[in-house]
């Protein structure tokens, strides 16, 4: 655990008055982050960073876990681009590159964070200590193109980038396999584990990354039946979204749910004559409504997922 500022020296009475007012409150077990040792002035909090002000990056940041990997970037990040003082017994700066390299790609810019390019992350002061710099470094060495790293996380499994990055997501159509293969590679440990666990579709395979196959999982329609593909689900989901979902669902729930959505997206296929085209689809029931719906969150949760990723 790091020693701020705040709990050093005559502040110790502080340190004891604050742990007291935490006794009894909800989450004490949850210390929030501490963007920056002293909070912002408003001078301070006009700067903007990335694609937000210093001040409203500094409420966001304090939402997260004192412990988390983010909190720990954005710590740096406060130092770096917002002001925040530099805590006393900080006086190294982290090496951007694992073997202490400068020669990186100075002008690109992190995808994560606009406006902000490598040049910038050369130097940025060891705040966490090692902790910040080897997030840094996981999350940025390759986006940099420092000598001979690897990426520590990657969308297809052979490290390629995916051959289409303009294909777009089923369930997010401002979401394309890029942007997804690009929030791998900028994604620290923690984020890559997340990336890959909790979205129920194989990103990969739907990107086409070499070598990679569509589950298959379920399939939206019986044999004999064809998909609908323009008619609207819900919002502006079409049936054709919902066979590609089901086509690349990971996750048997998700299949089932596709059940309910049967009687709408599924039409008999007149020229079917295998021996077995005698499933029948499941009508939509009321109930199957909110079923339906929950399918719909999953997505809605795999997409928020990724954009909540989208913050330093
Ligand atoms: C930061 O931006 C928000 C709008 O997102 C604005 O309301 C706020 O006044 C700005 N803060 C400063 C200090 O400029
Ligand atoms: C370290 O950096 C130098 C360039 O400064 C490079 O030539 C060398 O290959 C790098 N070594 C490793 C292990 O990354
Ligand atoms: C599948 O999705 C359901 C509903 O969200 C979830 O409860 C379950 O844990 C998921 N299963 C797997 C294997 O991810």
């Amino acid at each position: 655990m790091m020693t701020v500022r705040r709990s050093t020296t005559s502040s110790t009475t502080f340190a004891w008055i604050v742990s007291i007012c935490m006794v009894g409150v909800s989450h004490a077990q949850y210390m929030n982050c501490t963007p920056c040792d002293i909070p912002l002035s408003e001078e301070a909090g006009a700067k903007v960073i990335g694609a937000m002000n210093c001040s409203d990056w500094e409420y966001d940041a304090m939402l997260d876990s004192k412990d988390s990997e983010i909190c720990h970037l954005n710590r740096v990040a406060g130092v770096a681009f917002c002001g925040c003082e530099v805590p006393d017994h900080v006086t190294e700066t982290c090496d951007l590159c694992p073997n202490g390299s400068v020669d990186v790609n100075l002008d690109r810019e992190l995808p994560d964070v606009p406006g902000v390019t490598c040049a910038d992350i050369l130097n940025v002061p060891k705040v966490d200590g090692d902790q910040s710099c080897s997030l840094l470094q996981a999350k940025y060495a390759f986006w940099c193109d420092c000598p001979k790293v690897v990426p520590t996380c990657t969308l297809c499994p052979t490290g390629a980038f995916p051959p289409k990055p303009d294909k777009g997501l089923p369930f997010d159509r401002n979401l394309y396999c890029g942007d997804i293969a690009t929030e791998f590679l900028v994604s620290t440990p923690k984020q890559c584990q997340e990336l890959k666990s909790d979205i129920p579709v194989d990103l990969a395979s739907y990107c086409e990354c070499p070598g990679t196959t569509p589950p298959e999982t379920c399939s939206l329609c019986p044999d004999g039946y064809f998909v609908n593909e323009y008619v609207v689900v819900e919002n502006d989901l079409t049936c054709a979204d919902i066979h590609q979902i089901a086509r690349f669902s990971t996750n048997e729930t998700v299949c089932e749910i596709m059940e309910d959505v049967h009687g709408k997206c599924c039409s008999v296929d007149e020229g079917w004559t295998a021996a077995d085209g005698n499933d029948t689809p499941a009508e939509s029931s009321s109930s199957n409504v909110v079923r339906w719906s929950s399918v719909l969150q999953i997505m809605i949760l795999g997409s928020s997922l990724m954009l909540s990723l989208r913050v330093l």
